[in-house]
C-alpha cells in the first residue's frame, strides 16, 4: 500500500529527454536502486529523477532523503555509482554553479545571493537561497518542489514568521515560472556541457592559496589517475613561514569539473571542493576542516607546464623603505625578476613552484598596483607599493561564531585585518591583502556590556581566531542565559610608529543542529 501510494506520488513527472552525452552513462545502479519507484518512462528517463539537475552535494542531500524519509538503503559503491550517473546526465554547467560555489566551498560569512524581496522571504528565510540556485527545473518540477515542502514539513508554513504572507499562494501561482525563468532544466550552456569531452585534472601543478588566520603558502600538486574517474594527489607545500603543509588527496571529479577530495594536509583531514577550468587549465575553491567547515583556505593551481606565467606574489603588498621576502609563483621565470621602479631583487632562487627573492623597496618608491614581470611573462596586477597603510577593515565586517558544546562542535569565528591605501580613481582604495594584526573583542553596545558579554561568550587568540564558549544555560549570567553575545572585533595593524585599527560585528549566537551539505 504504501509503495503503491509512492508510485502515485512520484509518476506525475513530465517526459523530458536530456540531450544525448558523448559517451552514455550507465544508468543501471539507478535502473536497479530507484526504478521501483521513479519509473523508466523511456530508456533511461527516470521520472522525477531525470526531470531536474543538480550539484553533487544537491544529489547527495536527495539521496539521503530518499533513505531517511523513503527508506532507500545504498551501500557505498551502490551510492557512489548511482551519484557519479546523476551528476553526469543531470549536473549544472560550470557556468549555472560559478554565482553560488561560495555554498558548496561553505565559505563562512559569505552574503547569500539576493534575488529580490519576494523570494529572499518566500525561499530564504529558512536556508540560502543558493539551494534553490544551485537546481534547474521546470516550472511543473518547481511546483512539485513546494509540494515536497508541506507534504513533508507540514508545519513549514508557519514556520520562520511565514505567516506574514499567503505562503502557499505565492509558491505555487507565482514562484514556479519565476524560478523556471531563472533556473530552467533545458539550457544551452548545459546542453553544451553535457555533450562535450571534459579536460582530465591529471599531470604536474604549482598552487599557491591563502588560510585564513594562517597565512599564504604554496607548493606543488601531482594529480594521477585512479579506477575510472577517480584521482589521487601528492602536495607538496609550505607556509610563508616555512612550515610544512604536505599532504595526500583522493578525489572523484564528477560532472567533467567538480572536483571532491578527501584529504590530509598539514595535521588536518580536509575535504576538497575544487572545480577544473573548462580548458583544464587551473583548478581552483577551497579546502575546510572535516567538522569545522568554517576553517580552512583558497586553493589556486595553475599546470607546471605551459608558456611562461606569474601567478601570484606572495605577500603582495611591499613597503616603502623596507626589505621583503617574497615568492613569486609562477613558470619559466628565470633569474630576473622586475617590481617596477624604485623595487629591487636579490638572491633569487629557483623554487619547484617559481622563485624566491629578497626586495629592496626604495622610500620613495612610488605607491600602487606593480606590474611584476619574470622570464618574459607578465602580471599586471601581482604586487602592491605602498607607504603608509590609509585604511584597515576587518574581515568578515559581520561574523557569525556558534558555541559549542555535547556532540556539537563550536563554530570558530576567523577576522582578518585588510589593509588599504588611497589611490585617485579607485573608490575603494587598493588593497593590500590580510596584514598581521593584534587582536581584542569589545561589547558591541550597551546591552552587551552590561550582560558581560565579553566575558562569557568565548576568547580571541592571537591570530585573530575567537573560539566560542560552551553551550547552556550559565548559572553566573542573569536567568542562567546561554553563553551567547554581541561583540566588536577590533584588529590593529602596525605600520612603522603608527597603528591603524579596524573594527567589525561578531555574532556569537546558538548551535547548529542541521549540517545538510549546502546550507
Ligand atoms: C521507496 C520509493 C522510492 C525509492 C526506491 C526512491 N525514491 Fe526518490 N522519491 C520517492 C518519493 C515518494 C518522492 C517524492 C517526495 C520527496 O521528494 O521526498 C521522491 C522524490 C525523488 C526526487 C525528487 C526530489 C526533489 O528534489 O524534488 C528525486 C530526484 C529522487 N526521488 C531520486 C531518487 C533516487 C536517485 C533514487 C534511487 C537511489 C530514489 N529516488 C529512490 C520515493 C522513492
Ligand atoms: C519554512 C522553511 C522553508 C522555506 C520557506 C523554504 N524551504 Fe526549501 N527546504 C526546507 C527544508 C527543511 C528542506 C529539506 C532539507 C533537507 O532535505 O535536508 C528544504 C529543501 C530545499 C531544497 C532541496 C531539495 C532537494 O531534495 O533537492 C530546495 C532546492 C529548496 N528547499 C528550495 C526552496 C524554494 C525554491 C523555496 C521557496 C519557494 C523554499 N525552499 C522555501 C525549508 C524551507
Amino acid at each position: 500500500m504504501k509503495h503503491l501510494l509512492l508510485r502515485c506520488l512520484v509518476l506525475l513527472g513530465p517526459a523530458f529527454a536530456l540531450p544525448a552525452l558523448a559517451a552514455p552513462p550507465d544508468p543501471s545502479a539507478v535502473r536497479a536502486h530507484c526504478s521501483g519507484c521513479h519509473r523508466e518512462s523511456s530508456p533511461g528517463h527516470f521520472d522525477r529523477i531525470s526531470d531536474m539537475r543538480k550539484t553533487p552535494e544537491g544529489w547527495e542531500m536527495t539521496l539521503f532523503r530518499m533513505h531517511q524519509v523513503h527508506g532507500v538503503v545504498l551501500d557505498d559503491d551502490a551510492r557512489t555509482q548511482v551519484l557519479r550517473y546523476l551528476t553526469s546526465v543531470g549536473g549544472l554547467a560550470p557556468a549555472e554553479a560559478a554565482p553560488a560555489r561560495f555554498a558548496l566551498e561553505r565559505r563562512p560569512n559569505v552574503q547569500d545571493l539576493s534575488l529580490g524581496d519576494e523570494m529572499g522571504v518566500m525561499c530564504g528565510r529558512c536556508h540560502s537561497l543558493a539551494r534553490a540556485a544551485l537546481q534547474r527545473r521546470d516550472a511543473p518540477e518547481w511546483l512539485k518542489l513546494a509540494h515536497t515542502h508541506v507534504g513533508q514539513w507540514p508545519t513549514l508554513e508557519y514556520q520562520q514568521s511565514g505567516r506574514d504572507r499567503f505562503w502557499w499562494e505565492s509558491a505555487t501561482k507565482e514562484l514556479p515560472a519565476k524560478l523556471a525563468a531563472l533556473y530552467p532544466l533545458d539550457t544551452p550552456a548545459w546542453r553544451k556541457w553535457s555533450a562535450g569531452t571534459h579536460a582530465s585534472p591529471v599531470g604536474r601543478w604549482l598552487v599557491w592559496g591563502h588560510a585564513p588566520g594562517r597565512g599564504d603558502y604554496h607548493g606543488t600538486a601531482v594529480i594521477a589517475a585512479r579506477g575510472t574517474d577517480g584521482y589521487s594527489a601528492t602536495y607538496t607545500l609550505t607556509y610563508a613561514d616555512g612550515t610544512a603543509l604536505n599532504g595526500t588527496s583522493k578525489s572523484v571529479v564528477y560532472t567533467g569539473y567538480e572536483w571532491r577530495g578527501s584529504a590530509t594536509l598539514g595535521q588536518d583531514d580536509v575535504r576538497e571542493v575544487y572545480a577544473l577550468s573548462e580548458d583544464g587549465a587551473r583548478l581552483s575553491g577551497r579546502w575546510f576542516v572535516n567538522g569545522h567547515a568554517e576553517v580552512g583556505g583558497d586553493w589556486h593551481a595553475a599546470r607546471a607546464e605551459g608558456a611562461p606565467a606569474v601567478f601570484a606574489v606572495l605577500p603582495r603588498a611591499l613597503r616603502a623603505g623596507a626589505a621583503t621576502e617574497v615568492v613569486v609563483v609562477g613558470r619559466g621565470l628565470g633569474t630576473s625578476p622586475a617590481f617596477g621602479a624604485g623595487v629591487t631583487a636579490s638572491a633569487v632562487k629557483a623554487l619547484p613552484d617559481g622563485l624566491h627573492a629578497t626586495l629592496a623597496v626604495a622610500a620613495d618608491a612610488a605607491p600602487g598596483v606593480r606590474p611584476v614581470t619574470a622570464g618574459g611573462a607578465r602580471n599586471a596586477d601581482a604586487a602592491v607599493v605602498y607607504a603608509k597603510i590609509d585604511r584597515v577593515v576587518i574581515e568578515p565586517q559581520y561574523g557569525i561564531a556558534r558555541v559549542g558544546g555535547g556532540k556539537v562542535a563550536p563554530v570558530i569565528g576567523q577576522f582578518e585585518a585588510v589593509g588599504y591605501i588611497d589611490a585617485a580613481g579607485k573608490p575603494g582604495g587598493i588593497a593590500l591583502g590580510p596584514l598581521p594584526a593584534s587582536w581584542s573583542v569589545a561589547p558591541h553596545d550597551e546591552q552587551a556590556k552590561a550582560a558581560e558579554d565579553v566575558k562569557f561568550t568565548g576568547t580571541m587568540d592571537a591570530s585573530g581566531k575567537f573560539l566560542p564558549a560552551v553551550a547552556g544555560p550559565d548559572p553566573q549570567r542573569p536567568f542562567s542565559g546561554n553563553n551567547v553575545g554581541d561583540l566588536a572585533v577590533i584588529g590593529t595593524v602596525k605600520d612603522g610608529d603608527r597603528s591603524v585599527s579596524g573594527k567589525a560585528h561578531l555574532v556569537v549566537t546558538v548551535q547548529r543542529w542541521n549540517t545538510p551539505p549546502i546550507y
